[in-house]
């Protein structure tokens, strides 16, 4: 038994090692990042990473917060983007009612049919239909936004995890950083600035050093400070909306986060303890046999 504990106690201190120095390593992956400047390697600046309530094997969305980032996305991101892999019912997630829930999606309208005329015909959104995109096709989106289609969104927060490379991905399996996309969408929404001197921008798009793709990009500036009524008293700032809106991202990207870290946990919990009988067991087994 004395052994056993010893073989945890030996793996924890593995562990915290581990995550010491990532911590470590965030830091001078931070410093780096302002000298890169001139690399054409996109994005130009990494990511600024954030303090989020779903980071870490604990982690839990912050249902205050989601609710008012999907204040900001109805307010603001979905006179652009679309999210059609997310149902209206699935608000319910957020705290609210199924009556708040049927409200709130009779505030759209779909396109349903066709009818017993062979017609198509627009109706009042029910729960289970989803977020609708504010244009009728891609080729229509990209037309209105100087020819740059804005992203559906249903699971951006997945999709723009920006790449972090060796030997900081190593480390990130310790600290089980997973947030790279709610990372990415802060840095990128409050990243706006101007071009620094000798860079020109194509008309039409504006200058984001966050940006992964290029050096600037054809949505303009979308928050400013107190675009957005919040309710709940929390500061009606860009860098408020920016982390409400990210967090409210990741949970239409992966509603089941919490589950799955409950699960994750339970399972190395268990997998501890197997380990430990199956030592025990393999003690017993050749107990009595000669090395
Ligand atoms: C006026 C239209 C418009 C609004 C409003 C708007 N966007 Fe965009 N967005 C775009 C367009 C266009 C692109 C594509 C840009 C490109 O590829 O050059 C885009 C791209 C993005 C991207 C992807 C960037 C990438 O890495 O490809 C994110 C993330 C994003 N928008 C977030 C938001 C958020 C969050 C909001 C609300 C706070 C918002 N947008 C509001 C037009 C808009």
């Amino acid at each position: 038994m004395k052994k056993l504990l010893a073989s945890i106690l030996s793996l924890a201190v593995v562990a915290g090692l581990g995550v010491s120095i990532a911590t470590a390593q965030d830091g001078k992956a931070a410093a780096g990042a302002e000298a890169e400047h001139a690399t054409p390697h996109y994005p130009i600046n990494k990511p600024r990473e954030q303090d989020w309530s779903f980071a870490g094997p604990f982690g839990k969305y912050d249902k205050g917060q989601l609710q008012r980032g999907l204040k900001v996305y109805t307010e603001v991101c979905a006179a652009c983007h679309s999210m059609n892999l997310v149902a209206f019912r699935t608000l319910g997630d957020l705290g609210y009612s199924e009556a708040q829930v049927k409200a709130f999606a009779a505030n759209y309208e779909v396109q349903d049919g066709p009818n017993s005329d062979g017609e198509m015909y627009t109706r009042k959104a029910v729960p289970s239909d989803y977020f609708p995109s504010p244009f009728p096709n891609h080729e229509a989106a990209a037309a209105a936004n100087n020819g740059a289609a804005p992203p559906d969104f249903s699971l951006i927060a997945k999709a723009r995890g920006v790449t972090r490379g060796f030997p900081q991905f190593v480390f990130d399996i310790f600290t089980q950083y997973q947030e790279g996309g709610p990372d990415y969408i802060y840095s990128l929404l409050t990243g706006y600035q101007d071009p620094p001197e000798g860079v020109e921008v194509a008309e039409g798009t504006h200058y984001n050093p966050y940006f992964a793709s290029a050096a600037a990009l054809a949505m303009a500036k979308p928050l400013s400070d107190d675009q957005v009524t919040y309710d709940d008293g929390a500061p009606q700032t860009v860098d408020q909306y920016a982390h409400d809106v990210s967090a409210f991202l990741m949970w239409a990207a992966e509603p089941h986060l919490e589950a799955r870290k409950r699960t994750g946990f339970m399972v190395m919990v268990f997998l501890l303890i197997f380990t430990g009988l199956i030592y025990l067991t393999k003690k017993s087994v050749y107990a009595n046999k000669e090395h």
